[in-house]
């Protein structure tokens, strides 16, 4: 990247499991574009999955929290401001996990307890982050938080199950937040809605490459892939968009504004 868009930024990535995931790349591009950044994930995934190689490779240190686990964020965000020396410009919440999904179980026949979880997991850790961040007084003036979601949150895709329900109540928690950390210390607070991106938390959905074709085929520019979705994030944390908040914003290829490609039509 020419321009070191996030040159003196401090910033806090969830979600990097390995290099599929969206946040790996976000967490390269970052770096790439001059932040220091700390990569967090839950103590599980820190033994399954790769990201002590992209710690390694991109000098970040590495702090394990369970995002529902509240002195564990407490924690994450304590360590954070004393390893980057000083309060956190931007957040990645890229976290999602549904257990009735994993399990199978039909969207008419959910296990509640289950859903409990998946919501906790997927939509509740936004609010528990940025409810830290706020007592902790952790986050700049004028910093920027981003949580990815999906289009399932408006429109009906069966397979998507639950996590529908808890990306909407994601968005929601993101834009109520808009409104109190904007008024308080002008941070903004968005919702970046990604296209079908092949990933572990991708894949585990039922279908999934139908689905991933499909809306390939639906948009006109494509899907948009980790690596673009990479790039928006890039600039929704530094000071080019810092008049954005409390917005769901489309990364699709345009696919939220169709209605019927004629292509996917002419296929048959
Ligand atoms: P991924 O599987 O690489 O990332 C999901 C991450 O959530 C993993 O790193 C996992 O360890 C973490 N996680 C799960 N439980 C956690 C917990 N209790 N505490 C902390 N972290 C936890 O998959 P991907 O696709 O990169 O997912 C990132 C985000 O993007 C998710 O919110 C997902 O719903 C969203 N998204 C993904 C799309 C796709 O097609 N892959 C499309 C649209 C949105």
């Amino acid at each position: 990247m020419t321009r070191q868009l996030l040159k003196g930024k401090k910033g806090i990535i969830f979600g990097a499991l390995d290099d599929q995931s969206i946040a790996w790349k976000v967490a390269e591009r970052c770096k790439d574009a001059g932040a220091q950044i700390t990569l967090t994930n839950a103590p599980v995934a820190l033994r399954m999955g790769k990201i002590q190689e992209l710690g390694a490779r991109l000098n970040a240190e590495i702090i394990p929290a369970d995002a529902t686990n509240l002195e564990e964020l407490e924690q994450l965000f304590q360590k954070s401001m004393q390893v980057l020396d000083g309060k956190i410009d931007f957040v990645l919440h890229s976290i999602g996990m549904s257990v009735n999904v994993r399990k199978q179980k039909p969207y008419t026949d959910l296990n509640y307890d289950w859903m409990q979880k998946s919501l906790d997991i997927s939509a509740i850790s936004f609010h528990k982050v940025m409810q830290t961040a706020w007592k902790l007084d952790a986050l700049s003036n004028q910093a920027s938080v981003l949580a990815l979601t999906y289009i399932a949150a408006q429109r009906v895709f069966p397979d998507y199950s639950e996590m529908a329900e808890a990306k909407a109540l994601l968005e929601s928690f993101a834009r109520s937040f808009g409104y109190h950390l904007g008024s308080q210390k002008k941070i903004r607070v968005n919702t970046i809605s990604q296209s079908p991106t092949r990933t572990t938390a991708g894949a585990g959905i039922k279908g999934f490459d139908t689905f991933f074709d499909y809306a390939d085929k639906m948009s006109p520019l494509g899907n948009a892939d980790a690596l673009s979705c990479a790039d928006f994030c890039t600039v929704m944390f530094s000071d080019l968009s810092r008049m954005i908040t409390m917005q769901n914003l489309y990364h699709d290829g345009g696919f939220s504004s169709m209605g019927m490609n004629p292509s996917l039509l002419n296929e048959s």
